[in-house]
């Protein structure tokens, strides 16, 4: 299924609660949302409190994408504020299949996010032991920014080698992901799309409502099934 991951970064942070029980009435599937250190990224965004009590909002998917230095320090407070997907840099683990295993067995989801500019085959090893693969289309720290193109070519690269191994992993983008190119990733292969500025805003409804419809009409195209 092609999933909408709306990122919460873009959203009103005086009314949180009401925007994500408007993207979730429109049938968005997962809330991202973005744990930033002001170290691994020079931004800091919100952390456990905020996450623990958006928790009763809305019955929806916590995503939770850790732009930090060293995630395993915090892994167990995440799940305990209710993170359904824990994504960690393979960037920032100096142990990566270690901080895999780690959140594997706190018995939630585990995706492995990667810079743009850093290659697969840093995750040779680690394909078959990953739910989700994340490919960051920005450099990460902000909301905001432009697509970089060439992630393109490399989720179509990352898809055929999940499929050469038979693996159906998720594979989700963000960064830059708006109505306009969403058909472009969708088609290179993604299923899990981030998008925090081109879905939260005035028009909160009306673009979750929008690109729910293109991912309907997307879905022949989904080939993780
Ligand atoms: C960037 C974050 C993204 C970001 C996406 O560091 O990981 O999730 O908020 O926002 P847009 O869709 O505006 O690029
Ligand atoms: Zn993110």
């Amino acid at each position: 299924m092609l999933i909408l991951a709306p990122s919460m970064l873009a959203a009103d942070f005086t009314r949180l609660g009401e925007e994500i029980r408007t993207i979730a009435e429109e049938g968005a599937q997962y809330i991202h949302l973005d744990v930033m250190d002001g170290a691994f990224v020079p931004s800091i965004s919100f952390g456990t409190p905020v996450i623990q009590k958006l928790r009763s909002c809305a019955d929806i998917v916590f995503d939770v994408h850790m732009m930090v230095e060293e995630p395993s320090r915090y892994v167990e407070d995440y799940v305990k504020a209710s993170a359904d997907i824990i994504t960690v840099h393979a960037e920032a683990c100096r142990h990566l299949d270690r901080t895999v295993q780690q959140i594997k067995s706190l018995g939630v989801k585990a995706g492995v996010a990667l810079n743009p500019a850093t290659s697969l085959s840093v995750l040779d090893y680690m394909l078959d032991q990953v739910d989700m693969i994340l490919l960051m289309s920005v450099n990460p720290g902000f909301g905001g920014q432009k697509y970089i193109p060439y992630v393109t070519e490399k989720i179509k690269i990352l898809r055929r080698c999940l499929n050469e191994r038979g693996l159906h992993t998720d594979i989700q983008v963000d960064g830059g992901v708006n109505l306009a190119n969403a058909r472009e990733v969708i088609h290179a292969g993604a299923n899990v799309l981030v998008a925090g500025s081109a879905v939260f805003g005035d028009q909160t409804r009306e673009n979750t409502r929008a690109f729910m419809k293109l991912l309907r009409e997307c879905e022949p195209w989904n080939v993780t099934r």
